[in-house]
């Protein structure tokens, strides 16, 4: 048994600058510390991250929703078992029931749920990866990287409507060539941006690079010319987050195209980036419509077979939401962010609901994020097969792939590479 001693919570920045909560969890002498991350592009129906409202940091301060926290719930928790995740969940729910703990926010019990896991590791001195392996009865994996190459949407001013151009490098054989790929993939773009007169110093909330174009077309022909001046063409592919909620007005979509603003119907949305699967490399698109617009959702379904359709914002890592997709077909993926969930316990339900009716899972973090990287140990323990944690560049980025590295290095576990999207029957690799 490894009863919590002590809770402390106090506020911290993440990569954004921006308060946030950081937890340690004690367990007599052993602790361990996480920090809550944050999103830009934030759906509806995730765990709240409730800011005080109040004068401090303009508003964004959260030290009232900590101390609300600490009065009312904290004392409640001390004793339960750190290694015990659903009583943790179960407690925390009890608390604040809504689903997106709408009471205290979710960024406090994500932040201590996740300190809690790592503690009891530290008890057990095991590496946090194997503690959730032997909770989910998985086999620990390196998983495939999604990275951030080009930003737009929330993440670049609007530099561009889609959100994220990501480079997978599908045909890499290790975790360490995969990387390199991707970099020079980066590299590629930035080079070949400069040469067409953009500045390439510009970089975006994820460490992407960024620059305002004429449409999301111009920056997709970006990065597969730059696939192809690093000599990587079929060995990688693109995959898009269109982050659609973000487009969606209601009852209609609004894009931009040289300069021009433009509205579309659910069918139009869904169409017109279907049909860059033609011209582009794009074997996977997430958030290709908004998070309720289930129109737009069903449109997709007959895509399942040839690419990964992912839903971020649509099911928030909530597992009723992830299981009416499973339902209806209408996507073959999920993002797991745990923040989303509030809790690890949910976030874990969530992620092995989907790996039980053969979806692909994609563990990722979030626009704000920290320096910290148990989301790799969480990757890699839950045997999820995708990671997705923005560019290889600033340090909240870096820090979760030197971990991936380490744990290569020392050959902790196996990279389970293009395998990864097994759940995909008719991808065109
Ligand atoms: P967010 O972006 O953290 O701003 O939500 C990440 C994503 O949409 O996947
Ligand atoms: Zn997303």
């Amino acid at each position: 048994m490894s009863a919590i001693s002590k809770i402390d919570l106090w506020q911290v920045l993440d990569s954004r600058g921006m308060p946030t909560v950081a937890a340690r969890v004690s367990i007599g002498e052993k602790s361990a510390n996480a920090i809550a991350p944050s999103g830009a592009s934030t759906g509806a129906h995730e765990a709240l991250f409730l800011r005080d409202n109040k004068e401090s940091y303009a508003g964004n301060s959260v030290r009232e929703s900590i101390a609300n926290f600490t009065e009312d719930v904290l004392p409640q928790l001390i004793g339960i078992d750190a290694n015990d995740f659903a009583e943790l969940d179960e407690k925390l729910r009890h608390h604040d029931p809504s689903q997106t703990f709408s009471k205290y926010g979710g960024h406090i019990p994500v932040a201590i749920t996740l300190a809690a896991w790592l503690a009891s590791a530290s008890t057990k001195n095991a590496e946090p990866f194997s503690v959730i392996s032997e909770h989910l009865h998985s086999t620990p994996a390196l998983p495939l990287p999604m990275v951030n190459i080009f930003s737009g949407g929330a993440h670049a001013g609007g530099a561009i409507d889609l959100q994220d151009i990501l480079a997978v490098p599908v045909h890499a054989n290790s975790i360490e060539e995969a990387m390199e790929w991707v970099w020079l993939v980066r590299e590629a773009t930035k080079s070949l941006l400069s040469k067409s007169g953009h500045d390439q110093s510009l970089v975006a909330d994820e460490g992407g690079v960024t620059a305002r174009l004429q449409s999301d077309e111009q920056a997709l022909q970006f990065v597969t010319d730059a696939i192809a001046k690093a000599g990587l063409s079929g060995k990688v592919a693109i995959a898009l987050d269109i982050a659609a909620t973000q487009s969606f007005h209601g009852d209609h979509y609004q894009i931009h195209q040289a300069g021009d603003v433009k509205n579309l119907s659910s069918e139009q949305f869904v169409t017109r980036w279907s049909k860059w699967l033609d011209i582009y490399p794009i074997i996977s698109v997430e958030d290709g419509a908004a998070e309720d617009d289930s129109d737009g959702w069903q449109q997709q379904s007959s895509l399942c077979d040839r690419i990964q359709i992912i839903g971020d914002d649509r099911y928030a890592t909530q597992n009723d939401r992830l299981q009416n997709g499973i339902a209806s077909k209408e996507a073959n993926t999920i993002l797991i962010k745990p923040n989303q969930a509030g809790t690890l316990h949910s976030a874990l339900t969530a992620l092995s609901t989907a790996k039980g009716a053969n979806w692909g899972t994609v563990v990722s973090a979030r626009s704000g994020d920290t320096e910290e990287s148990w989301l790799v140990d969480l990757a890699v323990g839950s045997n999820a097969g995708q990671i997705k944690v923005g560019s290889t560049h600033r340090s909240e980025r870096s820090a979760k792939w030197n971990r991936l590295l380490e744990l290569s290095h020392f050959a902790t576990a196996p990279y389970i590479g293009k395998a990864a999207l097994a759940h995909i029957k008719n991808l065109n690799l």
